[in-house]
């Protein structure tokens, strides 16, 4: 069947978050024998566009494929993706605690209940940015990428501190864009930031490598002139795109029950997020959910999505 075909039987028979039980795959473990793990942050400039979603839904997509993956939550002072994970009431230690050495990794990470391969390292509530300190972060930072293979770092939203410091020791970048004025101009900001404040640009010639994920894409609306389309986002930004998610009520139904949206794998928007794991880790994938889709005559007369 092609993407084509798959994509309006998908859309036709879409599932509801709430009808699906997540999936979680079988891990195949195609691990490094001496772990160094690659470090990715997920960034944006500007809020709420959708990092800790993005940073949830990767981290799992990367474990399901048998990596074994750390988050860490950065928004010291507005933890969130602990909630997002499901894990909220298991928090005990943070990042903050583990940078003051009054707890130890193993105390402080959270191991994800779907995947054996996926930990979570969450952020204070009580404490503000100013308790990042840059050297016991490295010292963190440094036991964490002889554990792992991945370490996605979910940033807060600015050029600040929390920003800065969650970019800090990336190898790679995630920026998240929404396809709007404002979004797209923030993540300009962020890709100079990227390419002058990190350690990688500081140390070496090399810059941080930086793919662009479109988040909350509606192509109905692009159509409509009411939204920036794919090829405006990427005419400004120009990096190579990583992926485009659409815009989906199952995305906050998701994180309302505390699962990343990878796990429903029925769903437009987990898929979107799986294709997305699939290029960030070589695979030649197609984009989807691009164009807008094409209603059955019953659907137009009687409405509905
Ligand atoms: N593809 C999507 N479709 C619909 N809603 C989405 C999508 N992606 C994210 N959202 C919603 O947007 C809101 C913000 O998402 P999220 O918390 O991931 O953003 P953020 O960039 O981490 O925000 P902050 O800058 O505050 O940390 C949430 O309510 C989330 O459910
Ligand atoms: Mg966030």
């Amino acid at each position: 069947m092609s993407k084509k075909s798959q994509q309006s039987t998908k859309a036709a028979e879409k599932p509801k978050v709430e009808d699906s039980k997540p999936k979680v795959e079988k891990n195949e473990a195609p691990q490094k024998e001496s772990k160094r793990a690659t470090t990715i942050v997920i960034t944006s400039g500007k809020g709420g566009v959708g990092k800790t979603t993005t940073s949830a839904a990767i981290s799992l997509g990367l474990a399901q494929k048998g990596f074994k993956t750390v988050v860490i939550d950065f928004d010291v002072g507005l933890r969130n993706l602990d909630l997002v994970m499901g894990c909220e009431r298991r928090v005990v230690y943070d990042l903050i605690s583990l940078i003051n050495k009054e707890s130890n990794i193993n105390q402080t990470l959270i191991k994800d209940k779907r995947s054996e391969n996926l930990f979570i390292l969450p952020a204070s509530q009580t404490r503000d940015k100013d308790a990042l300190k840059e050297e016991e972060l490295e010292e963190v930072m440094n036991e964490l990428k002889a554990q792992f293979d991945y370490i996605i770092c979910d940033s807060p939203a600015g050029i600040e501190k929390g920003a800065l410091m969650a970019m800090h020791h990336a190898d790679k970048a995630i920026v998240v864009t929404n396809p709007e004025v404002s979004s797209v101009r923030d993540s300009d900001r962020i890709l100079g930031v990227l390419s002058s404040k990190t350690k990688k640009a500081k140390e070496t010639d090399e810059s941080v490598e930086a793919k662009l994920l479109v988040t909350r894409y509606s192509p109905e609306r692009v159509a409509l002139g009411e939204m920036l389309s794919l090829e405006d986002v990427k005419d400004v930004l120009s990096i190579p795109v990583l992926g485009v998610i659409p815009e989906s009520k199952d995305v906050l139904q998701a994180s309302n029950s505390g699962t990343p949206v990878t796990a429903y794998s029925d769903t437009q928007a987990g898929q979107a997020y799986l294709d997305a794991v699939e290029r960030f880790l070589g695979q030649d994938v197609p984009l989807r959910f691009i164009t807008p889709e094409k209603q059955s005559f019953l659907k137009r007369l009687f409405g509905g999505r």
